[in-house]
């Protein structure tokens, strides 16, 4: 039964991260000064098992989740997540993953057969030389062009996102457009966010959804394409030529908290009910203090009736210092 929240918004996505480690330290993401040799990641009996997760997104969909996306992290370092794929197809939901890619050559065919129906593929550049200063691993992009590859044989559709950082990569965006326009994958252009504080975010690294657009424009004329459901993230453009959309996501300088319908579980199972939440509820707890399926339907259900959040909205120079959850921390 649908569960709503203080502003009347239901309770539909799920984005579960599976764990806190990467292979990548992207700069806007887990910048290695921060996220080198010392820094203290979580302990494998302080994840969520994966029965401990499945068990959590059967009670989700009961309260009107519809989708569920696997994040992290890397998901895709956490072994065997082709089991808990299996364990969440059958609930019959939505399911998706968002993923570096660099170990999709790999998994692509095992994730697909376990009932994966999706891929969304982070990547900020096709110039080489600026996709390895970016994910600070050294990591070549044929490698992530690869996995997209072996994504698309098992049959899966994929996306691909790209953030965009002020002189870093946003000579990236007509490029990458050309090129998956031409592979006949959707790309999305994403505004660098103010996530956590170790990126050391500043608003004039932000290149702006109508910037994006304007070079998009330029360079192929694009018109604006209506939204398709409610809550959808992405303002989709068409160009005009008729090869293809692409999407830009304006979480900065467009904010869409009214539509959010998106809960997340923490790798640990701390549920945050905004990208921006400063504290999360501690599902595991209730997973591992022996609360029955009804009683913990019932706490999360109690939590998001009285979610208020809309950070985004009123993000100002007084919330760039609350503290805040890490990216890689919460997935996303
Ligand atoms: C945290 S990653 C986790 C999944 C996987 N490692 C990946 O990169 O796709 C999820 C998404 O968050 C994006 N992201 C990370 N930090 C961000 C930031 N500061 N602003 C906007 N997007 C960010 C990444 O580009 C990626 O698409
Ligand atoms: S964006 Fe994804 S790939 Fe890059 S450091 Fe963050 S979690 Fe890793």
């Amino acid at each position: 039964m649908d569960v709503l929240d203080t502003f009347g918004r239901p309770l539909r996505d799920l984005r579960i991260s599976v764990t806190d480690r990467c292979n990548f330290r992207c700069v806007y993401c887990m910048p290695r000064e921060v996220y080198g040799r010392d820094y203290r990641f979580l302990e494998r009996r302080e994840l969520l098992s994966f029965e401990e997760i499945a068990r959590a997104a059967r009670v989700f969909a009961g309260l009107g989740v519809q989708k569920i996306r696997i994040t992290g992290g890397e998901p895709l370092v956490r072994r065997e997540l082709e089991r808990l794929i299996a364990m969440l197809s059958g609930l019959g939901l939505d399911l998706t993953l968002t993923t570096n890619a660099s170990l999709l050559p790999q998994k692509a065919a095992a994730l697909a057969e376990a009932g994966l129906q999706r891929v969304t593929v982070s990547l900020d550049a096709l110039d080489d030389e600026t996709f390895r200063a970016m994910n600070d691993a050294d990591f070549p992009v044929a490698r992530v062009l690869e996995g997209i590859d072996a994504a698309a044989a098992a049959g899966l559709p994929v996306k691909v996102n790209c953030v965009v950082k002020r002189g870093v990569n946003d000579d990236q965006i007509v490029p990458l457009a050309e090129h998956f326009r031409a592979a006949g994958h959707t790309l999305r252009f994403i505004e660098y966010m103010d996530v956590g504080h170790t990126n050391g975010w500043r608003l004039d690294d932000v290149v702006s959804a109508a910037e994006i657009v304007g070079a998009l424009d330029e360079a192929f004329g694009v018109e604006p394409v209506e939204p398709s459901y409610r809550g959808e993230v992405a303002r989709r453009w068409r160009y005009r030529d008729g090869r293809g959309e692409v999407g830009v996501i304006a979480s900065v300088t467009q904010p869409f908290c009214g539509d959010c319908t998106r809960a997340r579980l923490s790798a640990e199972g701390k549920l945050y009910t905004c990208l921006f939440a400063v504290r999360g509820h501690d599902v595991r707890a209730l997973l591992r203090n022996g609360a029955s399926d009804d009683d913990l339907a019932e706490s999360l259900r109690a939590l998001w009736s009285v979610r208020g959040d809309r950070y985004s909205e009123l993000r100002s120079a007084q919330t760039v210092d609350l503290p805040k959850v890490e990216m890689s921390y919460i997935g996303g």
